[in-house]
């Protein structure tokens, strides 16, 4: 039985060395189910890797596995899942076309009495330690578009000074894909508690999401070529560095 956070001494590193030299998404997938980069290896039942077409032209990346996530190892089929997949449809996007996965692969929780795993925050270490697999990811399915759910997965992708606040729903000029898009995470309109603006959140989500299906209308599907993943794994060393110094 997994352990919440707390229960564990910080082990803070990188799956840059974990990250195959080659292979596909399922050779990947599987390197990262044995994954001890960080404590949360312990804290979560499993890994929950990325899922969807490997040749997606879109690519959604959350935050971490929540409780549902973490017992059936699949990304987005809890609460925030049917808020994103309500917001797909109407936004004309089939999820099944869509890869998706998370900043963290496994579910950082506290215990909240009663048997209750409440979802907790990862933090910086965490999200440097995690980040190789989803460069990983990024590399290898090669998206038109990757959209951003949250601050979590901005800063893991952008840097720890992005501000979602500023700069959401624009496309942000990042070399690792042509349309680069960060908007709220979808749990966010779960938490509004006011009806009226929940239910606003809820539509400039979908306009966020409208956005990009236009974009991606409107341009050709970029040529796949093949990636080297060592190529990946060296990358993934230095892409996404934190200052050691900065509080998790
Ligand atoms: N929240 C996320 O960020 N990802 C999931 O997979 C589920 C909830």
């Amino acid at each position: 039985m997994p352990e919440p956070a707390s229960a564990h001494e910080p082990y803070y590193g990188s799956a840059a060395p974990l990250v195959p030299a080659s292979g596909d998404l399922p050779a990947v997938a599987s390197a990262a189910a044995a994954c001890e980069a960080c404590h949360l290896w312990l804290c979560g039942t499993q890994t929950v890797f990325g899922e969807g077409p490997a040749d997606a032209r879109i690519m959604m990346i959350g935050e971490q596995p929540g409780d549902k996530e973490d017992l059936a190892a699949h990304p987005f089929v809890g609460p925030a899942g049917a808020v994103l997949d309500a917001a797909l449809e109407e936004a004309g996007i089939d999820r099944k076309t869509v890869y998706l996965t998370n900043a963290v692969k496994h579910f950082k929780w506290e215990a909240g009495g009663v048997g209750k795993r409440i979802h907790s925050k990862p933090n910086r270490k965490e999200v440097f330690a995690c980040k190789p697999w989803l460069d990983a990811e990024i590399a290898l399915v090669k998206p038109d578009a990757i959209v951003l759910l949250g601050t979590t997965a901005a800063q893991s992708m952008l840097g720890p000074s992005f501000k979602l606040s500023q700069h959401r729903a624009e496309f942000l000029p990042f070399s690792v894909a042509p349309f680069v898009l960060a908007t709220i995470h979808p749990s966010a309109v779960l938490r509004m508690p006011d009806r009226e603006k929940r239910h606003q959140m809820r539509d400039e989500f979908v306009r966020d999401l409208k956005l990009v299906a236009r974009m991606l209308e409107e341009s050709p599907k970029r040529p796949r070529a093949k990636l080297a993943l060592d190529a990946v794994s060296l990358s993934a060393k230095g892409f996404g560095k934190i200052d050691a110094t900065m509080e998790p």
